[in-house]
């Protein structure tokens, strides 16, 4: 089966894709994290994120591979661990161009599909339910108010994880910078030509803003019964 969850960033997709793979059995699928780790190696290989061509080839280039480590996933990019350099504020102001690049998630969806094709999975994106799996048996769009997500973010940077610990708190000022980016990347997410951030006419949605993981994850397990008789 296929879960599709999409959403803007920091709306708690992947706290919460990651809760439902682990607790009904399903592969966890990070789609954002295969576009950061283009957008890594562009970066380390000085190619120009608005050069298309020279992204694309990157793109094609580019083995990504997923493990686990007791801190949670793990990223690799051509064998190297690019699990903390995906996340880094230059990424964050680079990642949008890359995936606007139609080439780019031509690559990116092949791959996905792939994926989907070994089981059992829950992935999560901005074009999931829309694109790379537009049969998923459930389609979630996963929204909180901007606030709440920039928090979550700044609470994340700093090693914590504001969907599991409602008292969680962060820097004003690194709260503002990270709404300020977030606002940003939905804008240039929400409206470029190729698959643009949006709900699937099918989707199911659930604004997280007040809820916590585990209200949420019950939410979206409460759409399909296999997925409420593997909780
Ligand atoms: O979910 P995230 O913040 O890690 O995603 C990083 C960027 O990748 C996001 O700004 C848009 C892009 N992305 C995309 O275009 N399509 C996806 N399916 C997932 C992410």
């Amino acid at each position: 089966m296929i879960v599709a969850i999409d959403g803007p960033a920091g709306s708690g997709k992947s706290t919460v894709a990651h809760a439902i793979a682990e607790r009904c059995h399903l592969t966890y699928l990070d789609t954002g994290a295969m576009y950061r780790s283009v957008t890594a190696e562009c970066l380390r290989q000085g190619i120009d994120p608005a050069d298309a061509a020279a992204v694309t080839r990157v793109a094609r280039a580019t083995t990504i591979t997923f493990g686990t480590s007791p801190a949670g996933q793990t990223v690799t990019a051509n064998g190297r661990d690019v699990t903390a350099e995906i996340r880094t504020p230059e990424v964050d102001r680079n990642v949008s161009a890359v995936s606007a690049i139609p080439e780019v998630r031509t690559a990116m969806v092949e791959l996905q599909r792939a994926y989907g094709e070994t089981g059992d999975v829950v992935a999560e994106g901005r074009d999931i339910g829309t694109v790379v799996f537009p049969k998923a048996d459930v389609k979630v769009f996963l929204t909180a108010d901007p606030a709440a997500r920039a928090l979550r973010r700044a609470v994340q940077r700093e090693g914590g994880d504001a969907a599991k610990d409602a008292s969680a708190t962060a820097d004003p000022a690194e709260v503002e910078r990270i709404l300020a980016d977030l606002n940003r990347r939905d804008q240039l997410d929400s409206t470029r030509k190729t698959a643009p951030l949006k709900p699937a006419p099918d989707a199911h949605h659930i604004d997280s803003s007040s809820m916590g993981v585990d209200e949420v994850v019950a939410a979206i397990c409460a759409l399909d019964p296999r997925l409420e008789a593997a909780l």
